[in-house]
């Protein structure tokens, strides 16, 4: 695969960071601080507005302000649509803001579009958490499509593992278009209870489950059966669950009908980040079909039950702080049951790690693209490559 022709250029470089969703704002949030703290780059948030609410409340909370808002978000969005609204949408704010570099992150279809507006306006593209793949095409759906789609368009693939840097040499991509830098959402984690500005929402001091879940493939008929098994969980005296609500009405019409009333129970809005960092950081177990939660949970050696049947993330089930359940009721109750009562089963799985990164991703990035983009870093590395 050849390289796609970087132009070098002697103002500060204009950065468009493209997002849409909670977890693109909460990975990219690191990227625009390292941006803004550098002389090199000028950078810019396009919002898609794929998500309303939970992507407002991150952008506030992390002060990311964006210079455009596609507000594409419809009630129970269907793929096609939202993928029409968004190629369209980021067309005309790539063509007109002309930047040097587009930045986009995951595997959301904002990230997908994001790529291809940049694509067809000849500008290049640094994918942040690029080569993430479970090998299965329908899972997850259909972001194992989306990044594979991504991969072809991109100039840098920033990938926070060497297993992910591995998936792309696998499939043809250069090395030295590859670079391992760890996962920004570790960045973001560590600045953000560092902070210690943040409310667990916990209320007792029972065994604390943290819960969240929201994928597509598990919508339906998978999500009610695993509302069940936290029913059944939370029959239990000794345990507090918390389950800070998705707002897809898909989410909660599967959830709801289950778990509403249940005293031990506590279903909540939308933590912001501040706050779902210390329950997070609060809690003893963790169940969760999320991305972003499963990298985070081992930096803080809290043991995650991965509620699917597929991950791109076997990092933390290698380490041994994760374990891939499944979808089925039976399953993850007894799985469960085992880390609550088994308190040498906890133990070994109770270790932090650190598989997703130092904390220090967003500044491999930054510093990467200005020596690409300007020929330079701050500590003045490759000064004389600018033209
Ligand atoms: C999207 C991403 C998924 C990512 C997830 C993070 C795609 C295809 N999916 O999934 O990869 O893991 O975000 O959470 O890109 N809604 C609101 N308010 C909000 C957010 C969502 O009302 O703030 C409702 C809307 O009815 C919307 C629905 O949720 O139609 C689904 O949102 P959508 O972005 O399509 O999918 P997610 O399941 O959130
Ligand atoms: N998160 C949050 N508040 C919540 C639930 C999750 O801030 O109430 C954060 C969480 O810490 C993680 C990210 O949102 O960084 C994960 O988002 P989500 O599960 O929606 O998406 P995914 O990571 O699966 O793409």
């Amino acid at each position: 695969m050849s390289a796609i022709p970087i132009p070098r250029r002697r103002g500060r470089i204009r950065a468009a960071l493209i997002l849409g969703t909670r977890p693109e704002a909460i990975k990219l949030a690191p990227v625009l601080r390292a941006m803004s703290a550098s002389p090199f780059f000028e950078p810019a948030v396009i919002s898609t507005g794929q998500h309303r609410e939970m992507l407002d409340q991150m952008l506030q909370r992390l002060q990311m302000d964006s210079s455009r808002d596609l507000a594409v978000m419809r009630e129970r969005q269907q793929l096609s649509g939202l993928t029409a609204r968004l190629i369209s949408g980021l067309g005309e704010a790539v063509r007109a803001d002309a930047p040097d570099v587009v930045v986009v992150q995951g595997d959301t279809t904002t990230a997908l579009m994001g790529a291809l507006a940049a694509f067809y306006e000849g500008v290049p593209v640094a994918h942040v958490e690029a080569g993430l793949r479970t090998g299965v095409i329908g899972n997850p759906f259909p972001e194992e499509l989306n990044r594979r789609l991504v991969a072809p368009m991109v100039r840098w693939h920033f990938a926070p593992t060497e297993g992910s840097a591995a998936n792309l040499r696998g499939e043809g991509v250069e090395p030295g278009q590859i670079q391992v830098t760890g996962n920004t959402v570790i960045d973001n984690l560590l600045w953000v209870l560092g902070r210690r500005e943040g409310r667990a929402a916990f209320t007792t001091s029972h065994r604390r489950v943290l819960v969240t879940l929201h994928r597509r493939e598990n919508q339906g008929d998978t999500m009610q059966g695993i509302a069940k098994a936290l029913g059944e969980l939370a029959a239990r005296p000794d345990v507090e669950i918390v389950l800070p609500l998705h707002k897809s009405p898909a989410v909660r019409d599967a959830l709801l009908p289950v778990l509403d009333g249940n005293p031990r129970v506590r279903l909540v809005e939308p933590l912001d980040y501040f706050d779902f960092a210390a329950t997070l950081d609060a809690s003893d177990l963790v169940l969760t079909d999320s991305g972003g939660v499963q990298e985070e949970a081992p930096t803080l050696g809290k043991p995650v039950l991965v509620l699917r049947t597929t991950t791109e993330r076997p990092e933390a089930v290698d380490a041994g702080v994760a374990l891939l359940v499944g979808t089925e009721p039976g399953e993850i109750v007894t799985a469960a049951t085992r880390l609550l009562d088994d308190r040498v089963a906890y133990e070994r799985m109770a270790t932090a790690v650190n598989p997703f990164g130092d904390g220090r991703a967003a500044e491999r990035i930054v510093r990467r693209l200005a020596l690409d983009l300007a020929g330079r870093t701050e500590s003045g590395e490759g000064d004389l490559a600018v033209a």
